[in-house]
């Protein structure tokens, strides 16, 4: 399995993979997000489509900085690929240097699963976010601290 940057011609597909969680988006929503999304990677973060050796699409990877040293990762697996194993592959090329969050609706079995794999766990006594739980994998990296 390989890591690209996500491209224009993805949209559509993401669009499909979307609607079949979520309600239908309209597709000229999901464009404008897409485009907004893709111009903004620099300094937004990755954004990657994960493709198997044949080719073919299974999943797609976000990272979004949040604030210095904290990004939120999203991830979604090609609905048709689920339960083989992807999702546990994908996340398992996360960066180690940065801490990392992710918002799991409590009932998403399966992404709590991976998540915990991948070494995240629940941040205990945050409050729940439109009814999801947070996660995280924190580097341990401990930021130089000024002194005057
Ligand atoms: C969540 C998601 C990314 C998982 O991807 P996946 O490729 O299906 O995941 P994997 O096959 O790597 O692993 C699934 C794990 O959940 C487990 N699982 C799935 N359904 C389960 C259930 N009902 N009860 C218990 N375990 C379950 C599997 O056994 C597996 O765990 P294991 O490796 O310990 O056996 C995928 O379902 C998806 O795209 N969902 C929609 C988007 C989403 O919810 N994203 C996460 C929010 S950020």
């Amino acid at each position: 399995m390989t890591l690209r940057d996500v491209e224009a011609r993805d949209f559509p597909v993401l669009w499909a993979w979307r609607n079949a969680i979520h309600d239908r988006r309209p597709l000229a929503d999901h464009m404008t997000w897409c485009l907004t999304r893709l111009a903004a990677r620099e300094t937004v973060g990755p954004w990657r489509m994960a493709v198997d050796a044949s080719g073919a699409l299974v999943g797609v990877l976000r990272e979004d900085y949040r604030s210095p040293g904290a990004t939120e990762v999203s991830i979604q697996v090609n609905p048709g690929r689920r339960g083989k194993g992807w999702g546990t592959r994908i996340l398992a090329t996360l960066p180690t240097d940065r801490d990392l969050w992710a918002r799991i609706a409590p009932d998403n079995v399966s992404s709590r699963r991976i998540f915990e794999h991948a070494g995240f766990s629940v941040v205990e006594g945050m409050d729940e976010s439109h009814g999801h739980v947070w996660y995280a994998r924190l580097s341990g990296r401990l930021d130089p601290v000024e002194t005057s």
